[in-house]
């Protein structure tokens, strides 16, 4: 048999690449590597476990009621990644403002994360994929605990991203700009090994991925959109197959492998669109261009939006580059912008 590269040697022998500190990125990213494991273990056994499954009787700062999962997953990605040295501070959808790493070596580390320690919470007790979403920027404060200014970085500022699916198997996906690799993890070894190398997203696709339910409140390009998919058309492989699992990870996973677009837009309930820029958004439009993708709000790159606040949300439209520029060529002709 081959030998099968593990996450912890491919990460070594990529850290060339990164254009700063290189043993700083390497441990931070191995600490996410192994959160991840720590949470697909619970995760795995979650239907055994009183203390995992439901509801955990709070709200989040987005008024979402959490799940225990999301306040497990939480804690054990701030616990992975506090006194490591390389962070000094988080932004998480669980906590309304910046996780501030006060002591020990996080103070003078160089990095910020932020994350969504878990993605598809509607999914948790329905034993369907759900996710990890994670986001990496160098610090621009000096020193001391992160800063709210730290995280108001535009998508193009990240130096890496990624995610994790607890799926059938377990994956890891990130780049760190020089391209997309995923890893499966073998659970009998509790090891990630590099399984989907130099990942790259269909320039079509066949799939669509969005909350049709909400068809009334969208905005008119997208209900266009949405027709043109399912138009018969031989010579462009129409009509597509509709495909919406409900969480962005596992959606975005399937269409990176797959080819597709998903699309969160605007809702008259929504006017901004559900899901988040700086955890959800951002680390997936860098995932996806650097897959040969695209990820827009309809409009605009994702990746340039000035971000104004922690919990921002954006909509988002993401995927096969040919699929993305039709939607927004509908999104231009039936629901220009306001100026
Ligand atoms: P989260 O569980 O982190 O709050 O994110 C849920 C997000 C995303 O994963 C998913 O695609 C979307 O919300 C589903 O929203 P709808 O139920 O409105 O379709
Ligand atoms: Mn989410
Ligand atoms: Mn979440």
């Amino acid at each position: 048999m081959n030998h099968v590269k593990s996450l912890g040697e491919f990460i070594v022998e990529k850290q060339e690449d990164f254009k700063y500190a290189k043993g700083e990125l390497s441990r931070l990213l191995s600490a996410i590597g192994l959160a991840a494991r720590v949470v697909n273990r619970e995760v795995n056994k979650a239907g055994l476990m009183e203390d995992i499954l439901g509801d955990a009787g709070a709200e989040n700062v987005q008024g979402e009621a959490q799940k225990k999962l999301d306040v497990y997953a939480n804690d054990e990605f701030i616990r992975a990644l506090k006194d490591r040295g390389e962070v000094c501070g988080l932004a998480s959808e669980e906590n309304e403002g910046v996780i501030e790493f006060k002591s020990g070596y996080a103070v003078d580390g160089q990095y910020v994360v932020a994350i969504d320690p878990l993605d598809g919470s509607s999914n948790i007790d329905v034993n369907v994929s759900i996710g990890t979403i994670f986001s990496i920027y160098r610090r621009t404060s000096k020193s001391g605990p992160a800063t709210f200014d730290d995280f108001m970085q535009k998508g193009t500022e990240q130096v890496a991203a990624g995610y994790i699916i607890y799926g059938s198997s377990t994956m890891l996906v990130y780049t760190t700009g020089n391209g997309v690799n995923g890893f499966t993890l073998d659970p009998s070894i509790g090891a990630f090994f590099l399984s989907h190398p130099d990942m790259k997203i269909p320039e079509d696709g066949k799939i669509y991925s969005i909350n049709e339910g909400n068809y009334v409140h969208f905005p008119e390009g997208v209900k266009k959109y949405i027709k043109y998919c399912q138009v018969e058309d031989a010579a462009t492989n129409r009509p597509y197959t509709s495909r919406y699992i409900g969480s962005a990870v596992a959606d975005l996973h399937r269409n990176l492998i797959k080819g597709g677009i998903y699309i969160y837009p605007t809702t008259t309930s929504s006017p901004n669109g559900k899901l988040r820029l700086l955890y959800e958004a951002n680390p997936f439009a860098f995932i996806i261009e650097q897959a040969g993708g695209l990820a827009t709000d309809g409009f605009r790159r994702i990746l340039e939006v000035q971000p104004t606040s922690l919990h921002q949300r954006t909509p988002l439209f993401i995927g096969s580059k040919n699929m993305v520029e039709k939607a927004m060529s509908f999104m231009e002709e039936f629901s220009p912008q306001e100026a």
